[in-house]
This record gives C-alpha cells, sequence and structure tokens, in this order.
C-alpha cells in the first residue's frame, strides 16, 4: 500500500519535473566566499566575527566577538545576561559541544510558580525578576576562548568595546521591536530607564555603561562578570526587585562540556547539542523517523511531504516532553530513544490516508505572534574549524528587566522549565517531572545548533532561533539542500511549516503554501492554524560546495548577514 503510494507521487514527481508543471523559480544564491565565512543576524555582529578571522583569529575567538557584538547590536537576543550552546568541529574532524544554559537560583524550588491551590501563576515565569536565570554567556565565551582560543582577550573585545561607543545605527525592524516593547520597558524598568526613550530607524544608539560593562571583562576575565563590581550590582538589582539570584549563585556558575548527540541520516553524519537542550535528539528522532520514507520523494512542501515531516514530529516531540531535562539531574534514556527498532515501531501506525490525532488537543493559546527572540550564527574560520552557537534571553528582551547601571537585559529562561506537568509555556511546549524546577538544575532547551558532514567532510553549519520550532525548522533547512538539491541561501529562504505534538495542529509561513495544499491536509483530518501564521525562525547556516567554496544563508526574515572572505 505504502510503496504503491510512494511509487505513485514518486512518478508524479518526475512527470512535473520533465513537463515543468511548476514554475521555475529565479535561482537564489547565497553569499559565496572561498575560506572563511561569520552569518548572524546583524551586519555589525558579523563583521566583528570576521575582522577576527582576518586579524589571524580562529573560530573560537571569533565566537567571543561576534557573542558580544550581538549583545551590543541586537540586544533583542544577544546577550550577557541569557545563555547558550556552541557545538564544533575541529579541522581534524573532532567534535564537542559547550553548554552554557542558564540555571536555576539556588533559592529556586519545583512549586515556585504555582499558588495555595497548586495552579501556574500566569506571568510569573516570564515577567519579572522571578523569571530569570543565573546567566551562562559570559562563562561560555570565556570557556571556549580558554581551550582553543589563540588571541588576547583584549584584542578580541576591543572592537566590541569600540561598537558600544560609537554605536549601532537602529534597522527599521529593529525600531519596530523597540516601539513594539517599549511599554513594557518602562512598566519593569521605570521612566529614566535607557530604552524609555524613542528611538527611530537610522538613529544611533550608543552604549556606554555597557562599554564598562566589557571593559571589566577584559580587565578580569570570567571574573568580571560572575564576582566583583558586576556581580554586585546586578544582585543587588534583582534582590531589589525581587529576585532570587545571590553572589553565591554566579560564582558558582560554569559552562560544561557535553558530549554532542551524532546520528546518521543517509550518508551524512549530523552534530548537535545533547541535552539540556532537545535539539539534538529530538532532530535525530524525527530524521530516523522519516528516512525510510524517502522524504526526498514525495515533492518539497507537499501535502505527503507535510505529512510526513508532521507525523513523525508529534510523535518526537511527544518523547521530548516527557523524557528530555537536565542530564546533570535527570536520567536520559537517549540510546533508546534513538534505537532504529523503537523509531521503526513509533511509525507503525503512520499512514497517508490519514492524521494520527495527538492524545489530547489542546486548544491553549500560542504567543506565535513574536518569536525570533533568539539568536543564531555559524563561523567557520580560515582553519578548518567549524563553530554552530546558539544563544537566547528566551522572549523578546528576555524578562524585559535591564540593568541601567550594567547595560544589560535579564533573561526569562526560567519559564522553559516545566512549571506544573502538563501546563504549557510561552511556546505551548508541555513538560513532566524529567523538566521540573530544581536548585541549580539546567531548564530544557530546543536550541539546536548543529554541524553536518557529507562523507567524512563539513558539509554545513546550521541553526536558528524560534522557541520550539527551531528544531523543525533545522531539520527542514537540512532536507531543502540534501534531499530537494536547493542551495544554501534558497534552503533558508524557503517557507516553513511546524507541528509539537501540543497544541495538535499544523503552523504555516504565511503565503507559503498553497490554499490547495492545505484542503488536502484538512480533508485528512489535520488541524491547521489558521490564526496565528507566524514567520517560523530565522536560520544563519553556511554550505561547504563541491569545490570546497563556501556559500552563506542569511535568514531574510531578520537582517541577518553573511560576511566572508
Ligand atoms: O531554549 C529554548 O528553547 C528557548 N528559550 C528558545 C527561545 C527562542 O528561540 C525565542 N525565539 N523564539
Amino acid at each position: 500500500m505504502l510503496r504503491t503510494f510512494l511509487r505513485w507521487v514518486f512518478t508524479l514527481g518526475l512527470l512535473c519535473h520533465f513537463f515543468s508543471c511548476q514554475p521555475k523559480k529565479k535561482q537564489v544564491v547565497g553569499l559565496i566566499s572561498e575560506q572563511a565565512m561569520v552569518v548572524t543576524a546583524r551586519e555589525e555582529a558579523s563583521k566583528i566575527g570576521l575582522d577576527i578571522l582576518k586579524k589571524g583569529g580562529n573560530a573560537f575567538d571569533a565566537m567571543m566577538a561576534t557573542e558580544m557584538a550581538l549583545a551590543v547590536a541586537f540586544p533583542f537576543a544577544g546577550n550577557l545576561g541569557g545563555g547558550g550552546f556552541m557545538v564544533y568541529r575541529l579541522a581534524d574532524g573532532s567534535t564537542g559541544c559547550l553548554d552554557y544554559r542558564e540555571k536555576a537560583p539556588m533559592a529556586a524550588h519545583r512549586d515556585m510558580f504555582l499558588d495555595e491551590d497548586g495552579e501556574v501563576i500566569p506571568n510569573l515565569s516570564t515577567s519579572g525578576a522571578l523569571a530569570s536565570g543565573v546567566p551562562g554567556t559570559v562563562a561560555g565565551i570565556f570557556e571556549a576562548h580558554r581551550k582553543f582560543g589563540t588571541l588576547s582577550v583584549a584584542s578580541i573585545l576591543e572592537p566590541v568595546i569600540a561598537l558600544a561607543e560609537q554605536g549601532v545605527v537602529v534597522t527599521q525592524k529593529q525600531a519596530e521591536r523597540l516601539e513594539r516593547n517599549r511599554e513594557a520597558f518602562i512598566e519593569v524598568n521605570g521612566i529614566n530607564t535607557f530604552f524609555a526613550r524613542v528611538f527611530e530607524e537610522k538613529d544611533t544608539i550608543r552604549y556606554p555603561v555597557l562599554a564598562n560593562t566589557l571593559r571589566r571583562l577584559v580587565a578580569e576575565g570570567k571574573d568580571g562578570f560572575y564576582r566583583g563590581e558586576t556581580a554586585q550590582i546586578l544582585v543587588d538589582h534583582m534582590q531589589h526587585i525581587g529576585g532570587i539570584i545571590t553572589m553565591e549563585d554566579l560564582a558558582g556558575y560554569e559552562a560544561v562540556w557535553r558530549k554532542p548527540i551524532t546520528f546518521q541520516y543517509k550518508e551524512l553524519t549530523i552534530t548537535s547539542m545533547p541535552p539540556p537542550s532537545s535539539g539534538g535528539i529530538t532532530l535525530a528522532q524525527i530524521m530516523g523517523l522519516i528516512e525510510p520514507f524517502e522524504p526526498g520523494t514525495l515533492g518539497h512542501n507537499t501535502a505527503p511531504y507535510i505529512q510526513l515531516l508532521t507525523e513523525a514530529e508529534r510523535r518526537a516531540y511527544a518523547d521530548r516532553n516527557y523524557y528530555l531535562g537536565d542530564p546533570d539531574f535527570t536520567e536520559i534514556p537517549t540510546e533508546a530513544m534513538l534505537d532504529k527498532d523503537y523509531l521503526t515501531d513509533r511509525m507503525a501506525d503512520f499512514t497517508f490516508e490519514k492524521a494520527t490525532p495527538s492524545e489530547a488537543v489542546s486548544k491553549g493559546e500560542l504567543l506565535f505572534a513574536e518569536s525570533e527572540e533568539t539568536t543564531h550564527y555559524s563561523i567557520k574560520d580560515q582553519f578548518g574549524n567549524a563553530i554552530a552557537v546558539t544563544t537566547t534571553l528566551n522572549g523578546a528582551y528576555g524578562s524585559k528587566i535591564y540593568i541601567d547601571e550594567l547595560g544589560f537585559f535579564m533573561n526569562n529562561e526560567m519559564d522553559d522549565f516545566s512549571a506544573k506537568t502538563g501546563v504549557p509555556n510561552m511556546f505551548g511546549l508541555t513538560g513532566a517531572e524529567a523538566n521540573s524546577i530544581a536548585p541549580q538544575k539546567r531548564m530544557l532547551s530546543a536550541m539546536t545548533p548543529t554541524l553536518v558532514e557529507k562523507n567524512g567532510k563539513l558539509w554545513m553549519i546550521v541553526g536558528t532561533p524560534g522557541g520550539s520550532t527551531i528544531i523543525t525548522s533545522v531539520l527542514q533547512t537540512i532536507l531543502n539542500v540534501y534531499e530537494f538539491g536547493m542551495g544554501m541561501q534558497e534552503a533558508v529562504n524557503a517557507p516553513r511549516f511546524h507541528h509539537q505534538w501540543l497544541p495538535d495542529w499544523v503552523t504555516f509561513e504565511p503565503s507559503g503554501f498553497s490554499p490547495e495544499t492545505l484542503d488536502q491536509l484538512r480533508e485528512k483530518s489535520y488541524f491547521i492554524n489558521e490564526n496565528t501564521t507566524p514567520i517560523i525562525g530565522k536560520v544563519d547556516a553556511i554550505l561547504v560546495l563541491e569545490d570546497g567554496r563556501l556559500e552563506g544563508g542569511a535568514d531574510p526574515r531578520g537582517d541577518d548577514t553573511a560576511l566572508g572572505f
């Protein structure tokens, strides 16, 4: 039955190809460079990262510069007050990853977001002082630099400090975002806060206070954030507004090297982030679930292709929400989750005839409207090293708490914990015991910085923001290139869709999918989310072409820019 269907779809695909029943689109090609490339959410950050490479620095030196430049040029998500993950592949082919995710403060406890009746108190985990985890970003960049960096911290951060002093020109998208959040900034921080001012497109914003905070990193290293003046100001501020982060929390924060998730998809070897991110395992599950069905034969973004990915995503997110959490607190059944027989079994009830309903359909309102608040950057250096880094404050400008004396926002990452089993967070994700709150525990993430090898050679560096949609955006980008022969930029531009088990609906980007395709899915009992048709993901990626040159994919959904040499 399945075979006949696949053969039919394949023949139809071939006929379409030969008789060109699809209009030929103009081919989109991203920036091409010879040796090195940096792709980030802002041109200023890409330029600072690339300049470090030009000075002879490697990808890890460029990471420190780029990450801090994003904190200056893209405060929406770039940060000192948040956390992230970095996956690397060295020129010799060895891989690894660094976890600098935020942690729950020592005074946090399991039921801290519940009222006396055990119900979740709205907004407590997303705004205000209790929403912030202990930041990990500064520890992350210093740990990566300690292990692999080659240039001095001073020479890496000097251009970032100059950027903060000289200022950053506001883009149209940035002006809109600042305006949209201005009232919230004032509400949280008072009328005298830095971002209470109205900034318009083409204005220049200077950050002298942040420049001073960065100077303390040059002078004191990691301690310039986690101990001493910066730490004291941060703790005093958070405690003053009802927070629980202490000097002890900061002094005790360490980034952790972890063993990445590495798996095969046909001839690709994919390396991605392990728990406390769900990214690697869930991506591996989805790719394992779809591989036997030959997704490439179904036609790009056709109804059967959307069905196959949706059904795999439904099953993988159900596992994610139940089994995954911080590996230092919870036993994660990684091997069992990725076992081939298990994955085959999981798809046993899949049919192209009809949707498999998710166990319980949640109609909860998803806050999808503005959901690109994380940021991803990809770097390939001239020495052959590659890094994929995703970093976040969680929501837009995190908790919106701006520490004016330090010049940065604090995260609201505590919302990534499961405040109560089965109650959805701001991304509509539910969780269970594995992701419950505990002191010093890391909250589960969906961030999926990923490196792909083809035939043993580096092939792609990829990642994106997008909360729960991160994993499915990375998935579609890899498949767009590998299964459908797109170039990097074309693959990044292609319209995306998303399903996450609960709520049981498929979300589509606006105007990327034909009404006929959606009708075909409806006929098979798929719920189409028509209330929110947001952009999904903002992918920044690099592809190594057959001749060894690099093609950048900088997402046009944002101000993202690829630069290279
Ligand atoms: O770690 C996570 O999965 C989330 N905190 C990421 C948030 C994000 O991508 C925001 N943009 N939608």
